[in-house]
């Protein structure tokens, strides 16, 4: 059989965002500005490098800035232009020529897995990314990019997982694993249950927001019915996928900051404001005389 290639991802990006409120009461919270750019950026960009051409965002009301954002603004180039600005003008075209975007709505928020379901004439028969747009993902080589040359190997979809503390758990889909012999990055997956209660969790193992997946997902996802806190869950319809096909877990390499919520937003500021080549010297120097 040939080789399967990633070539899109999708980025639910219709939630409420409530966690964050009152900031993302008119505003998006996938474009919440993170040192200087919105989150949703971070992940398009390394959906980018991971090799992907097409990018399918699922939006909903109130999130239109998002395509703004990402789309040519013909004004504040010219603008630019004429006044000389040049680093500036790069700045603002190479947002709008990351990839091809396209968009389609979620019309009411009914689980991860229905949001990845409004994906599926776009995405068709080949497999694609999955990146939540809350997870950031610090890396050296980009999280996604790990799990695509995983990919290329298995040929089989792939969570990104990482190991969580104690109860912590209980916020995440949770995988019932063993490490895979072959590869340590890799832990094959026999089962999976999403936000288990705390003490009931098979293990530590939570699934962050990558996923990479093939197109029965979509067959998966129409059968499944609504789980924890009542909402079709893709944590679900990969476990059913299990059933017809491996799964894998993946230890990726690197740190991941829950910018979804105040406190691991606030973390990631510090953290990436720390290590940005223009903004990070200066930053470090002004912290260090705070009287912390
Ligand atoms: C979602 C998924 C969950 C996963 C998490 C990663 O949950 O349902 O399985 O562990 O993202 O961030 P949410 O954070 O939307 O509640």
């Amino acid at each position: 059989m040939a080789q399967m290639k990633v070539r899109k991802a999708v980025f639910p990006a219709a939630g409420m965002g409530t966690r964050f409120l009152p900031a993302t009461k008119a505003t998006p919270k996938e474009m919440l500005c993170l040192v200087d750019k919105p989150l949703i950026q971070y992940g398009v960009e390394e959906a980018v490098a991971a090799g992907c051409t097409e990018i399918i965002i699922v939006t909903g009301r109130g999130k239109t800035t998002m395509e703004d954002h990402f789309d040519k603004s013909a004004e504040l180039e010219a603008s630019l232009e004429a006044r000389g600005k040049t680093a500036l003008l790069e700045v603002a075209r190479s947002v709008s020529k990351l990839a091809k975007i396209t968009y389609t709505r979620q019309p009411e928020a009914l689980g991860l897995g229905h949001a990845v379901l409004m994906a599926k004439e776009l995405v068709g028969n080949e497999p694609f990314c999955v990146l939540l747009p809350d997870d950031i993902v610090d890396a050296s080589t980009p999280c996604m990019k790990q799990m695509v040359e995983a990919f290329n190997e298995t040929q089989s979809s792939i969570l990104g997982s990482e190991v969580v503390e104690g109860d912590a758990i209980s916020a995440y889909g949770c995988l019932d694993c063993t490490p895979d012999a072959a590869n340590p990055r890799l832990l094959a997956v026999k089962d999976m249950v999403e936000k288990p209660k705390p003490g009931t969790q098979p293990s530590q193992n939570a699934i962050i927001g990558r996923y990479i997946l093939t197109p029965r997902i979509f067959e998966m996802i129409e059968t499944i019915t609504p789980g924890a806190g009542g909402e079709l869950q893709l944590t679900d319809a990969i476990k059913a996928l299990l059933q017809h096909e491996k799964v894998y877990g993946f230890t990726y390499e690197g740190k991941r900051h829950d910018a979804g919520d105040k406190q691991g937003f606030l973390r990631a500021t510090v953290e990436l404001a720390l290590k940005n080549d223009k903004l990070g010297p200066d930053f470090r120097s002004w912290l260090k005389q705070l009287p912390l």
